[in-house]
């Protein structure tokens, strides 16, 4: 039992009807304004079905409401891509008018760069990975919120955990994405799982969908 509304849980579980969204009526991808206005949009994912883009898009949402319910302060991202869900956090900032940031690393910049230009307070980007990241950010700085979407084959989550973890605040958030047997990050995952007390894991993938997309969110420290 975690520190997520059993509403919320449902919320991804269950295709985002009870907080008044309606997975199937999205505004068009292009549209930047609806895709901020919503906070659960999604740009540069062409390729990709209705289906796949509604269960990107609601776990923008369930994040942003998770980090609103823990009056998270401070995130970090690990693996920004395009920056859906960093711009997201950041939007979320924006709005409350907190000092709030989301710092994030990605390899790779493929920010969408009109976001990266509205968001210039709220979002922090480092290329390199999550040790550039952490040495990047002073040590004073305490994270409410971790978000580990980077690197999955085998270690990467220990290691992207290693470089963090001196800037959790202590009623700090992890929340990490892909928890599935397909990856190479899965063992390590279910040892998070099962060592600690207070655990929840929800899958974001669309009921029609070939395979489960689950998300493990560990409440506390590590
Ligand atoms: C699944 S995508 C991230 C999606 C993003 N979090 C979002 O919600 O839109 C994974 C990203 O991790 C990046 N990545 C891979 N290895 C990494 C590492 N060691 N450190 C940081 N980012 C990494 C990849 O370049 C890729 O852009």
């Amino acid at each position: 039992m975690g520190m997520v509304s059993d509403k919320l849980m449902d919320f991804l579980n269950n295709g985002g009807f009870d907080l008044g969204y309606d997975e199937w009526e999205l505004p068009k991808l292009d549209d930047m304004d609806a895709v901020l206005e919503n906070s659960v949009h999604v740009w540069d994912y062409k390729g990709l079905t209705e289906e796949q883009i509604s269960a990107i898009q609601k776990r923008g949402y369930f994040l942003v409401k998770l980090a609103q319910q823990a009056n998270v302060k401070n995130i970090v991202e690990v693996g920004t891509a395009q920056g859906y869900q960093f711009y997201t956090f950041g939007k979320y900032f924006k709005d409350l008018e907190s000092t709030g940031i989301v710092y994030s690393c990605d390899l790779r910049d493929v920010r969408n760069e009109r976001m990266n230009s509205l968001f210039l307070k709220e979002c922090f980007y480092v290329n390199g990975n999550s040790e550039k990241l952490s040495n990047s950010i002073s040590s004073k700085t305490k994270i409410d919120m971790f978000f580990i979407d980077g690197a999955h084959q085998k270690g990467d989550v220990l290691s992207d955990i290693e470089n963090l973890k001196h800037l959790q605040s202590d009623n700090c958030i992890w929340v990490f994405d892909d928890y599935d047997e397909r990856f190479g990050i899965y063992e390590e995952l279910k040892l998070l799982e099962e060592k600690h007390p207070n655990t929840s894991v929800v899958n974001q993938a669309h009921k029609k969908a070939k395979y489960s997309n689950n998300m493990l969110i560990v409440w506390g420290k590590m």
